[in-house]
């Protein structure tokens, strides 16, 4: 993306603020291109060096990224609110958004009944001394995990599975450190890990989880943490499965220094089983989120591991944010008690089962590769992924380019297709938008 945004500064400090400046007014979006370091030096009048200082920097801290050849560009999610790229456009007309990654409003429980009954409940408003987990909802949670084979003995709540991981990370690693990530993986995450000031080291994924020979390389290679979906993994929708975890915990047992952090995201909404790689070293945690099943403005996620691990957890949150607000915790605990909710979600998980299988169905009959085991997503490997996504664009379908979920060492391109917003008449005609795109023939009007 060609972007007319002056950079100023002499020193290596004023350089890269004037870039977060850009990044932060929205002259910078995020994919811009910054200016090859011995241009900007030579239009600023300053030394290479000076200007290599500047994107080291803000490389560090998560807001650019440098790809080979591609140079220097801003983040897709840095970690700078924007005052004007913060304000998420409404999409365009008439245009299916299939590129959220976000689960479908209508497959949610309803919360109203429960909200209204936790404030019946509630015995007076909590203090600082009643605050943290909540009892009951712990008990719940800790029974759910160890229904599914997690050994369950510490166990906190964070804000969700991000910043359960978020935390993970800080409490175990230090800048610079590697981890090892999934490609492709989820875009936040390699956000997240970039802002952190860690190196990503990627592990590639097939639809059984994470590949036996890429965990081992990330090791030898120095990861200090590996991070695993357990289901629904985004983008690509593996799971790890029964061989691929007894595999993936062989070879850990060689590394038990290495923190494995769990993300089990999906939770009740997989009809697959977990198999879990728990305990297989000394530092380990699963982080179970609602977000999938109930809602993803619920902000929860439980968070189970190695004593010492849950203790700096809670233990550095407690410095900060304090707690998750005991109001979410009742809530919660009030929606995995209720029968029906148990019910909605289930449907709910049917109800994403058949979309991601006919949508895959779909594609395959039309010689195209889906992958879509479980979740919300299908990925699609295609030739040329921005021509594909611009096309789709035309015939009035958004999915997200697959770069988003890379950390740029694969030359394969991609997208991802959220099913979310798709009903089953929707499924055949997105699939000719998706052929024709690949195939170069035009836009087919889907929607
Ligand atoms: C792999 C993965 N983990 C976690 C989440 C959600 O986590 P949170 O609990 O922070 O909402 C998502 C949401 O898309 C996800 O794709």
């Amino acid at each position: 993306m060609a972007v007319r945004y002056q950079i100023r500064g002499s020193s290596a400090a004023d350089i890269s603020a004037s870039v977060e400046a850009g990044v932060r007014t929205g002259e910078l979006p995020p994919g811009a291109a910054l200016p090859p370091v011995r241009t900007l030096a030579a239009t600023l009048g300053v030394s290479p060096a000076t200007v290599a200082s500047a994107y080291r920097t803000l490389r560090q801290r998560g807001l650019v990224e440098t790809a080979g050849r591609h140079g220097t560009r801003v983040r897709s999610r840095p970690p700078v609110a924007g005052t004007r790229a913060a304000r998420r456009l409404p999409p365009a007309a008439g245009l299916c958004d299939l590129s959220t990654g976000e689960p479908d409003p209508r497959l949610l429980p309803d919360l109203g009944p429960h909200l209204r009954q936790v404030a019946a409940d509630l015995p007076a408003p909590a203090s600082y001394r009643d605050a943290g987990t909540w009892p009951e909802l712990a008990a719940l949670g800790r029974a759910r995990l160890a229904a599914d084979g997690v050994p369950v003995t510490a166990l906190t709540v964070t804000s969700g599975a991000l910043d359960g991981i978020e935390r993970l990370l800080a409490a175990h690693l230090r800048p610079g450190d590697r981890v090892a990530v999934e490609e492709p993986g989820w875009a936040n995450l390699l956000d997240l890990v970039a802002a952190l000031g860690l190196e990503a080291v990627a592990v590639p994924v097939d639809e059984d989880g994470p590949a036996v020979a890429g965990l081992r390389r990330a090791l030898a290679s120095g990861a200090r943490a590996v991070v695993v979906t357990s289901r629904a993994q985004n983008p690509t929708g593996a799971a790890v499965s029964a061989d691929r975890c007894a595999q993936l915990r062989s070879v850990l047992t060689g590394y038990p220094q290495v923190l494995v952090v769990e993300d089990d995201h999906a939770a009740e909404l997989s009809s697959v089983p977990l198999h879990t790689l728990a305990g297989t070293t000394a530092s380990w945690a699963l982080v179970r989120s609602v977000s999938k099943p109930y809602g993803p403005d619920l902000r929860l996620a439980v968070l189970t591991g190695d004593e010492a691990t849950v203790a700096r957890v809670e233990g550095r949150m407690r410095l900060g944010a304090g707690w998750t607000s005991t109001l979410l915790q009742r809530l919660v605990a009030a929606l995995w008690q209720d029968d029906q909710v148990a019910a909605k979600v289930a449907s709910a998980r049917e109800a994403y089962d058949r979309r991601r299988s006919a949508l895959c169905q779909a594609l395959t009959e039309r010689g195209l590769v889906a992958y879509g085991r479980t979740g919300i997503n299908v990925w699609v490997p295609v030739p040329d992924e921005t021509r594909v996504v611009a096309a789709l664009r035309e015939a009035g379908y958004a999915v997200a380019p697959g770069a988003l979920h890379r950390l740029g060492t694969s030359p394969e391109g991609a997208i991802r297709i959220t099913v979310s917003p798709l009903d089953e008449a929707g499924i055949g005609p997105l699939a000719d938008a998706v052929l024709a795109a690949v195939s170069g023939r035009g836009a087919a009007h889907g929607v």
